[in-house]
């Protein structure tokens, strides 16, 4: 499969901003957007606003996704949600493995893992992120890195186990020093990555990887979306600050309309 035969994906990250009112409205505004035919878009707002999101999306092609979730179905784990929940309320997918997650909430690849498979349990597509600090690309480790944290994430997981979630399965590769800096990848560096990661999916998994779709996250804004999504391994892109503003957004929509 090539990258024109996999769908390209625009993820809105609105991480811990905007209260309900203000992110039914932001959704609204945002399902205003020219959507090419061939586009996926998603919106990920904080917890409460998920279901009154998804019921102002109802009807749309737009997916709303968690920020994150629990593996188990229930239980003590206090101020954690599960997989079961999200999809209650109306989403469709589940971002894991954020590097805010992993800096400041102790997320590790085996957790990772553990959620991911628990979402495929529920039909729910996980959104799983990885990438290298400023610190492990001056080192030369940005590869062995990705490497590592792609191994640690997709654990046990075989051939088998992977195609029932591959069809949907979403990895999102964002380097830590790109993330909110303003500091963009280069389009062919983010470009490497993302072909290592396939080629390492694909010895993982086989012709499954071909349909996996990798997006590239870190600073992404309406003015470099396009050349990102023109590289033959970056399939879409997952959008943090850039997708708080309707306009700007989507644009970035449009980008990958015609990546
Ligand atoms: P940013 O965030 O676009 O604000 O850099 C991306 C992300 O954290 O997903």
């Amino acid at each position: 499969m090539t990258h024109s035969a996999r769908k390209p994906l625009v993820a809105g990250n609105w991480k811990m901003h905007k209260t309900v009112a203000e992110s039914v409205a932001l959704a609204h505004a945002v399902a205003e957007a020219r959507v090419g035919p061939r586009t996926e878009v998603v919106l990920a707002p904080v917890f409460t606003a998920l279901g009154p999101v998804a019921a102002a999306l109802r009807g749309t092609n737009f997916g709303v996704a968690g920020q994150d979730c629990h593996w188990e179905p229930q239980g003590a784990y206090t101020g954690a949600i599960a997989p079961e929940m999200l999809r209650d309320v109306g989403c469709t997918h589940c971002i894991v493995g954020h590097s805010e997650r992993r800096q400041y909430f102790g997320e590790t690849d085996a957790g990772v893992h553990r959620k991911i498979v628990a979402l495929g349990r529920v039909k729910l597509v996980p959104i799983a992120c990885l990438g290298e600090t400023l610190a492990e690309r001056e080192s030369g480790a940005t590869f062995s890195v990705l490497s590592r944290q792609l191994d640690g994430m997709f654990g046990s997981l075989d051939a088998e186990g992977a195609d029932a979630l591959a069809a949907n399965l979403v990895v999102a590769y964002e380097p830590v020093w790109a993330i909110g800096t303003g500091r963009t990848a280069k389009s062919s560096d983010a470009q490497l990555a993302h072909a290592f990661l396939r080629d390492r999916l694909r010895d993982r998994l086989g012709d499954v990887a071909e349909r996996i779709r990798i997006l590239y996250g870190g600073s992404v804004k309406a003015d470099n979306a396009a050349e990102l999504m023109a590289q033959p391994d970056i399939d879409g892109v997952l959008v943090g600050g850039a997708s708080l503003d309707a306009a700007g957004f989507s644009r970035i929509i449009q980008a990958a309309g015609s990546s």
